[in-house]
């Protein structure tokens, strides 16, 4: 079994992540800066797996305590790298703060794998990168988009940084995981995301609304090229994507060759309009959400799916969560963080 740290490890995937790991028997180091995340995670993944992962509260871009954090829990197998921060819109207005974050950030922890000879590393990469696809479902070879976003830049920049780095001919070994909608939590309710303030994404807006926190959601715009003229993405189950970086670690892990990049979609394969999300929401769980049509968001694609073959053949995994399933995971953990029955 390994020893795997695990940078925001107490964020929305890295926690259900960790949870994954201890079920398999993996040893968990957690670094976070709890900057968007709270010390009382490490009790929601305690009470699902009966341990209690170490945890340093360090912030990845200060490089003399990740350094110490790898050598007083040397040796260690493998990184999984999800610390960075994610909000599309607050990237445009503090563009610097994304930049130092999520690049600086990767090199810092590139820097102290170099130095402590650990060469294995699993990063969250986004089907951002892809923009507009021309074509669906789009796959890992299609050509890479400009990115709309600071944010997005910082995952396209990231995936140059790591591959650059491979290439240069040093020993090591990365798996870059393109996610895209995680949504849901924990069967359990122990665990799931923790926005602060108004949601950005839909599936929190909805899960707030139908628990009365919202009096609407809106949806934006119903004028796209779809069957129903609302926007589709592609919804991926936390615990299943959580499952897919086992997958990949492992991978890592057990490739004997010294140097290898792998470039993974993880999504269901299924793209879902958000008119049919709400109409999911209220099937699964018997609770309406009131809901208007506004003007489409700006920096909104129109559609994306994934193509999963690559994934399911690489990693022999597959997102199999019905979204119903998925759907009410998401309304037993609204109801527990507000306290309704
Ligand atoms: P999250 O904000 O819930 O988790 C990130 C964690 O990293 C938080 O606990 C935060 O406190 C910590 N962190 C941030 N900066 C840090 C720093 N400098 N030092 C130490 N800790 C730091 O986000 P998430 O949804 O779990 O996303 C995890 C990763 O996946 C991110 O890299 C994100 O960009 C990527 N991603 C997320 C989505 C999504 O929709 N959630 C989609 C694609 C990719
Ligand atoms: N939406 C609404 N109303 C809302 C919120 C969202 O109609 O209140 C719509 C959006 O317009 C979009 C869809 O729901 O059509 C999904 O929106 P999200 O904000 O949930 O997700 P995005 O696809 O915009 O972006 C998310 C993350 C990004 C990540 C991307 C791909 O926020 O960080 O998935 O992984 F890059």
């Amino acid at each position: 079994m390994a020893n795997i740290l695990v940078t925001g490890g107490l964020g929305y995937i890295g926690s259900h992540t960790v949870v994954e790991l201890i079920q398999h028997n993996h040893t968990v180091i957690i670094i976070d800066n709890l900057s968007n995340s709270e010390l009382k995670v490490l009790s929601g993944i305690q009470e699902i797996t009966g341990v209690l992962p170490q945890f340093e509260q360090i912030d990845i871009c200060d490089k003399k305590a990740v350094l110490q954090c790898f050598s007083s829990h040397a040796p260690i197998d493998a990184v999984i790298h999800f610390a960075a921060y994610k909000a599309v819109g607050e990237s445009v207005q503090k563009p610097l703060e994304y930049y130092a974050n999520n690049v600086y950030g990767l090199l810092v922890l590139l820097e102290a794998m170099r130095e402590t000879n650990t060469s294995n590393l699993v990063f969250s990469s986004s089907c951002t990168v892809y923009g507009q696809p021309l074509e669906l479902p789009v796959t890992e070879q299609a050509p890479l988009q400009k990115a709309t976003s600071p944010y997005g830049n910082t995952k396209q920049m990231c995936e140059d940084i790591i591959q650059d780095y491979i290439a240069s001919g040093v020993s090591f070994k990365a798996s870059l995981l393109r996610y895209f909608n995680p949504i849901g939590a924990h069967p359990s309710a122990c665990i799931g995301e923790l926005p602060k303030g108004v949601p950005n994404n839909l599936v929190p807006f909805i899960t707030q609304t139908a628990a009365g926190i919202r009096n609407e959601l809106q949806v934006f715009g119903n004028d796209y090229n779809t069957p129903d003229g609302s926007a589709i993405r592609d919804y991926i189950y936390v615990v299943d994507l959580a499952k897919a970086h086992v997958a990949a670690m492992n991978r890592l892990l057990n490739t004997d060759s010294a140097h290898m990049c792998d470039i993974c979609n993880l999504g269901t394969g299924t793209g879902v309009s958000v008119l049919e999300m709400i109409t999911a929401f209220e099937q699964a769980t018997g609770v309406r959400v009131p809901y208007r049509i506004s003007p489409r968001r700006a920096g909104d694609i129109e559609q994306v799916w994934a193509s999963t073959d690559y994934a399911n053949t690489l990693l022999h995994w597959k997102a199999q969560t019905p979204l119903a399933d998925v759907m009410r995971s998401a309304w037993k953990w609204e109801k527990k963080i507000r306290g309704i029955k």
